[in-house]
């Protein structure tokens, strides 16, 4: 788990293995599961993500192009040992190349000499009529966000009237046999506590992996207070009302979600499982495998990162895979143990989570 006592800078390089490198921190921990977020843009408003007017987007020519990013996710797996790239935003749909990057994607090997393993998570506006070129692109799995199943409590929540637009995504990914579909649902206090329940008979009733997710300090500052946060402990509480809940006996691994077989109590014919994510209350730092690549080209180690390594100019100076590689397995090897939201002196990132992804 993590571990909070202040570790010494580290002054090694990383080490290399088999002559490539591989993406390892002075913690022991390697990184296989990419985030890669292909636009800070977003057509929902989500009130603890963005400001109703949006947010200033980054100019086109800060944004990496489609073979640039395609570029670094090859340089990922075929040198630094990633084995599951996930497509994030924003608002990923938005990218009108995302078939074309998930293609690529798909046709690489990894270090295993197994195809990569691609993920989506997207809000679904506009999934439906998008997921045959995604499944034919050899997309493998999608997240829907969806906080609320009450039309208008997502009206304000997400500032656009379009709860419909996301039921339907998610029976048209179940539809076109995505597995697992996963729904992803982050509770806030006083705004969708009322949901858990029904969001977990929705999603029983489909067959899609409902996925709750603890409410982190990323979106406005004033939407997120440590004392008002829905925990994970709370969420459970509320699940028990309409459920009886046994832990599931798959291992957690480096999977962030603790998992539960729910059976429900009156609706005794709704039985799968459901998972919590507690990032603030049980941080899985320890076990993180992730690294992170922002649209305008710059490698991130965690979500909470105060600094981040810029790929873009290297990229355009004409710098060479080898010198990507490198700088890349550098920047994770200062990857930081947690992040550190219960210490007294943490500070927000200054980026929104929009523009680093999910
Ligand atoms: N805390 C937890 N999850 C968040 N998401 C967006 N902002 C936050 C936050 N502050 C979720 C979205 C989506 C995914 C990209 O991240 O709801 O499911
Ligand atoms: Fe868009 Fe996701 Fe942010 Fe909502 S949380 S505004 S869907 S990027």
């Amino acid at each position: 788990m993590t571990t909070r006592l202040p570790l010494p800078t580290p002054t090694l390089p990383p080490p290399r293995v088999d002559g490539a490198e591989q993406l390892i921190d002075t913690h022991g921990r390697v990184a296989r599961d990419l985030r890669v977020s292909l636009t800070d843009r977003c057509n929902l408003r989500c009130t603890y993500c963005m400001p109703a007017e949006g947010l200033e987007w980054l100019p086109t020519e800060l944004s990496l192009s489609d073979d640039e990013v395609i570029r670094l996710i090859t340089i990922a797996v075929t040198r630094l040992g990633i084995r599951q790239v996930r497509f994030t935003g924003g608002e990923p749909l938005l990218r009108r190349s995302l078939e074309e990057i998930i293609a690529a994607t798909s046709a690489l090997r990894t270090d295993e000499g197994r195809p990569v393993a691609t993920a989506l998570t997207t809000n679904g506006l506009g999934l439906p009529r998008r997921l045959p070129g995604l499944k034919k692109a050899g997309l493998d799995r999608v997240n829907i966000s969806l906080d609320t199943l009450d039309r208008e409590r997502f009206t304000r929540l997400t500032r656009r009237d379009r709860l419909a637009d996301v039921l339907e995504a998610v029976d048209a990914a179940l539809a076109a046999g995505m597995h697992p579909v996963k729904v992803n649902s982050v509770i806030m206090p006083g705004v969708n506590e009322d949901d858990i329940v029904p969001l977990a008979e929705y999603c029983l009733a489909r067959g899609a992996q409902l996925r709750f997710i603890e409410q982190m300090p990323l979106g406005p500052r004033d939407k997120w207070k440590r004392e008002d946060m829905v925990t994970a402990g709370q969420i459970l509480d509320s699940l028990r009302t309409g459920f009886e809940l046994t832990p599931a006996e798959e291992p957690q691994g480096t999977a962030p979600a603790a998992l539960w077989n729910a059976r429900g109590v009156d609706k005794r014919e709704l039985t799968g499982s459901i998972g919590v994510i507690a990032s603030v209350t049980r941080p899985f730092c320890g076990d993180c495998d992730r690294t992170r690549l922002t649209t305008d080209g710059a490698i991130r180690t965690c979500l909470f990162s105060r600094t981040e390594t810029s790929l873009r100019e290297m990229i355009r100076g004409g710098a060479g895979d080898d010198d990507l590689a490198a700088v890349w397995a550098g920047a994770m090897w200062g990857k930081l143990p947690g992040h550190g939201i219960d210490d007294p002196g943490f500070l927000q990132p200054d980026r929104p989570m929009s523009a680093i992804g999910g």
